[in-house]
């Protein structure tokens, strides 16, 4: 039985989701891959969890939730965090899953940079660094021949970044436009179907688990304009950065728009285009009824391709065990080519 030693960075909605995913599936992974995952460390902004010999990912999911802390992890609880949990322990792949930051792309860029120095590959639901260095991160991975997966990125558990790649690899892609962000999608939703306004349902969407840390991320369509760079980038080749977005937000929406809109059949929906001469987040009026027409926390992105015509993928964007479906996912796939 081959091993694989992971380190969960960020112990948020995400960092939890991976923590209990790896749980529901470390059987299935054991007898469908011959590897035994174990969880050697996770860590938050100020605590972390460490033992070469594993932890017990639910028990991570319940100390955090009671105490806040993952210091009072029985026995191997501690204050270490940041970059020094790497030095902490032996691990071969980092599940990096801290906050987006889009100042400067800190601490998931130094973390990653640092394992795939040392040859670690790496799996990330991080938005900050790629939408700011997307190339940079991508050659570091090449240059130390670790892999390096981030499905997670965009759209939740909606595949599109490895199903494009893999399953539509004949085609070349000219455009992709599409919803993106599940909070501003449930927000917009809830605001059409009940005519709140949106600071109202933006408490609900943070009790979900779904909005960002920082939830003008997601209102602000920074969150979409992040996803925007990171599908241009990986699916187009264009060399884009965060800067190169036009973005509005949904904050300037009202009720009263929306019940506008409705009464001629159209819904507000903040959609992102991406194409060479196009990178754009902002809301727009789309028909009731059309492949845009998707509530709650569900994201969809239509794929325009040469040979296959338009291909349209729908699934939930957002949400803690969602997201953890395509870490994992993204983490079995290395464990396919490792092993
Ligand atoms: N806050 C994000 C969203 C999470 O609502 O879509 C998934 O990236």
């Amino acid at each position: 039985m081959n091993e694989c030693k992971v380190i969960i960075m960020g112990f948020g909605a995400v960092g939890q989701g991976v923590a209990n995913a790896i749980s529901l599936k470390k059987d299935m992974i054991k007898q469908e891959h011959n590897v035994e995952v174990k969880v050697v460390a996770a860590a938050d902004s100020s605590s972390s969890a460490i033992c070469a010999d594993g932890l017990d990912e639910q028990l991570l999911v319940s100390v955090k939730n009671d105490n806040g802390s993952l210091a009072s992890y029985p026995e191997y609880g501690s204050d270490v965090c940041g970059i020094d949990v790497l030095d902490s322990v032996e691990y071969d792949c980092l599940i990096e899953a801290t906050p987006t930051n889009i100042e400067d792309g800190e601490p998931a860029l130094s973390l990653t940079l640092k394992a795939f120095e040392e040859g670690k590959d790496v799996v990330t639901s991080n938005k900050g660094h790629l939408a700011l260095f997307f190339k940079d991160v991508v050659s570091a991975a090449e240059k130390n021949n670790v892999q390096f997966r981030y499905e997670a990125t965009v759209g939740g558990a909606m595949p599109i970044i490895n199903f494009v790649k893999d399953t539509l690899s004949s085609c070349k892609i000219s455009s992709i436009e599409g919803i993106l962000n599940g909070t501003t999608n449930y927000i917009l939703s809830r605001m059409t179907s009940e005519g709140s306004s949106y600071k109202d349902i933006l408490h609900e969407s943070q009790e979900l688990g779904i909005a960002e840390t920082d939830p003008t991320q997601d209102v602000e369509g920074i969150d979409a304009a992040c996803k925007t760079v990171i599908l241009a980038n990986s699916l187009l080749g264009i060399d884009a950065t965060y800067s190169d977005v036009d973005v509005e937000g949904i904050s300037n929406i009202t009720s009263q728009a929306i019940e506008l809109a409705k009464k001629d059949g159209y819904l507000i929906k903040l959609i992102a285009e991406v194409s060479p001469d196009n990178l754009k987040v902002s809301p727009r009026l789309v028909k009731q009824g059309s492949s845009y027409d998707v509530n709650g926390t569900l994201n969809m992105a239509t794929v325009h391709t040469d040979l296959a015509g338009d291909v349209t993928v729908v699934g939930l964007g957002a949400g803690s065990l969602e997201t953890a479906s395509a870490m994992l996912t993204d983490l079995i796939s290395i464990l396919k080519n490792k092993y």
